[in-house]
């Protein structure tokens, strides 16, 4: 995710700005830039690229100012570019804005301000702030960002300097983290703590819906309604690594306890609410709309992790729209023959948007006329770039090697393919889209709940990490969730584990099952509880330990599972996105005991690039 900087006190603020932002690589970025404020000027610098880029800019047109922004960006509205990196500049070239979120409103703002006459610069959703703080202003700067906000739909921390307005910048946040730094004379702004470890341990969270007014002298609080507002100084004690991972021991627990907020930015903005208040799919950023009501067959390319997210839409795609689905392996797929239709949907599906695989399949599917979706968390990658159109996964950079919130996001994309296409043939009612529709909403809270779980699975990882063998086995929505489990499992923890769909348990793996094995039950499917539980049954039989992933208010289990994780209740086809979660977890505690460092698996890359 994007880093967002601010410095105002006496000192030049440009290596102040770049030092901060250097603190905050660790999060992703893909380009880079700094507003400073001098005299009468501001000055701004930008570059696509690494932040060596940006500084060699400034090493040759330095820029003076004791007062400025900076901001690292992770591409999500136009591609990495010098004029989609922030900071992003009004009309008259007298306001910069830096932000971190994403202004779910921005395509009709941006239409109305085009309509008075304004021209953009960037593709991005930022530069329509600037704009309307430009629009508002009448010499007060808090009160144009202000009412700017007041126009703002979705989520963000922003910060904003004026050349009207020396030593002064004005932040604000809603569901995007922002902190202050109070210094003796001078203040820091940073969207993460480690940003101003080295200037300060004194800092001010800003809350939802809250403003800053920071001048080197002091920094003024207040509410949305600009009502002046006391908070108090809280005394950071963590040392940098530690800050990095926000708390976290590791990168990949981290991600996993931001799958909520990831799970949320995937979901909102392809949200519209109609005039009769029911809720619908909207697409139009892939072009999916009514044309796309005969598609014969869904063809889904993928590698890995995100290959699962394509096993998993297979179920949703044909549950939800009755549409034929193919998944395939892309290294399968590149080299057979497969058999194209040019009114087949072919949607690829990558974290990375750079594995070579799955560009090598996409780009044979492309030459023989199909038209290419990519489901991708990366923009700017050769995957978007190429694709003929994106849905991205918005989940903000994956740190650790083993994905887990782009899983998440990815599956709540395909949901959201699945369900558009529901719409668009009418396999579902208005009533039954919004029902689902609403229970998409409610997953982001119920995953945050289920990670309360944690104890409960780090005490039976302790127990049983050991283990010789782990199979992981389900039906319907759960086998994919089994397959995902069994990968993350062997990625991390180096265990032998496998997966199956129960049903495949008499034509072989049962051979495998004795005292050494661990066999971990996913059970979701309420109407084939009888079968995983005959399924448990056989293999406790033959001595294997069980555990189960079932819903927190089901005994249909309690009796034949060694040990239960639950999940809060959902629909059935949606569990998968709650049911990866313990196995996530699981995986994670396992390597812990094995003293291995989850974040980085040996003979694992994030991104395979080559064959
Ligand atoms: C590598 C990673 C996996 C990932 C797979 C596909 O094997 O280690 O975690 O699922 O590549 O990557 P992609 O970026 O295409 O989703």
């Amino acid at each position: 995710m994007c880093g967002i900087v601010g410095y105002v006190g006496v000192k030049n603020a440009s290596p102040i700005l770049i030092e901060a932002l250097k603190k905050l690589e660790y999060r992703g970025y893909d380009s880079a830039g700094i507003a400073v404020l001098n005299n009468d000027e501001l000055l701004v610098r930008k570059a696509k690229g690494a932040l060596k880029f940006l500084q060699e800019k400034i090493a040759k047109e330095i820029i003076r100012g004791s007062c400025g922004i900076g901001h690292t960006r992770w591409a999500t509205h136009g591609e990495p570019s010098d004029e989609n990196s922030h900071p992003h500049t009004d009309v008259s070239g007298s306001i910069a804005v830096v932000h971190n979120g994403i202004i779910e409103n921005y395509s009709i703002l941006k239409q109305k301000l085009q309509g008075k006459g304004i021209t953009f610069k960037s593709e991005t959703d930022t530069e329509v702030i600037a704009h309307l703080v430009h629009y508002y202003y009448d010499g007060n700067l808090l009160h144009a960002v202000a009412k700017a906000l007041n126009q703002l739909q979705g989520s963000y921390a922003l910060a904003v300097i004026c050349k009207d307005s020396p030593d002064t910048i004005v932040c604000a946040r809603k569901d995007s983290p922002l902190v202050i730094g109070q210094g003796n004379g001078e203040q820091f702004l940073a969207s993460d703590v480690p940003a101003l470890l080295e200037h300060t341990r004194t800092v001010f969270y800003l809350n939802d819906n809250e403003l800053a007014l920071i001048k080197k002298e002091g920094i003024s609080f207040f509410n949305e309604e600009l009502e002046p507002i006391e908070k108090t100084a809280e005394h950071v004690n963590w040392d940098l690594s530690a800050a990095e991972k926000d708390g976290f021991e590791h990168f990949m627990l981290k991600e996993i306890y931001e799958q909520p907020q990831s799970l949320l930015q995937t979901l909102r903005p392809r949200i519209v609410t109609g005039d009769d208040g029911l809720k619908s799919v909207n697409l139009d950023e892939i072009g999916i709309d009514q044309r796309y009501a005969q598609t014969p067959r869904v063809i889904i390319t993928a590698c890995g992790t995100a290959y699962h997210a394509g096993l998993a839409a297979k179920y949703a795609i044909e549950h939800f729209a009755r549409i034929p689905v193919d998944v395939d392996i892309a290294s399968e797929y590149r080299y057979r023959s497969p058999i194209l239709n040019p009114a087949d949907v072919f949607i690829i599906i990558s974290q990375s948007g750079e594995t070579a695989d799955t560009l090598a399949a996409m780009r044979m599917a492309k030459k023989a006329g199909a038209r290419i979706i990519a489901i991708t968390n990366v923009a700017g990658s050769t995957l978007a770039r190429e694709a003929d159109a994106v849905l991205f996964t918005l989940a903000g950079p994956e740190i650790a090697v083993a994905s887990t919130k782009a899983f998440t996001s990815q599956l709540m994309c395909v949901y959201l393919v699945a369900l558009k296409f529901a719409q668009l043939k009418g396999t579902l009612t208005k009533e039954e889209l919004h029902k689902y529709i609403e229970e998409l909403e409610a997953l982001p809270a119920k995953a945050q709940e289920l990670l309360q779980n944690k104890e409960i699975i780090q005490r039976f990882a302790a127990k049983t990490f050991n283990k010789k063998k782990v199979f992981f086995m389900g039906r319907l929505a759960d086998y994919p969730i089994s397959m995902e489990s069994a990968l993350k499992l062997k990625e991390i923890s180096y265990t032998h584990s496998e997966s199956f769909a129960a049903g495949e348990l008499k034509h072989g793996p049962i051979a495998l099952v004795d005292t050494d094995t661990l066999v971990v039950a996913v059970c979701t499917q309420s109407k084939l509880f009888d079968k995983m539980d005959s399924n448990i049954k056989e293999v406790k039989a033959r001595g294997a330990t069980v555990m189960c992933i079932t819903y927190q208010d089901e005994s249909y289990f309690n009796k034949t599972a060694d040990a239960t994780v639950t999940i809060p209740r959902t629909y059935d086809e949606l569990t998968p996105m709650l049911s990866v979660i313990p196995a996530q977890l699981f995986a994670y505690y396992c390597a812990v005991q094995r003293s291995l460092d989850p974040d980085k698996p040996r003979n694992l890359a994030k991104s395979v690039t080559v064959e």
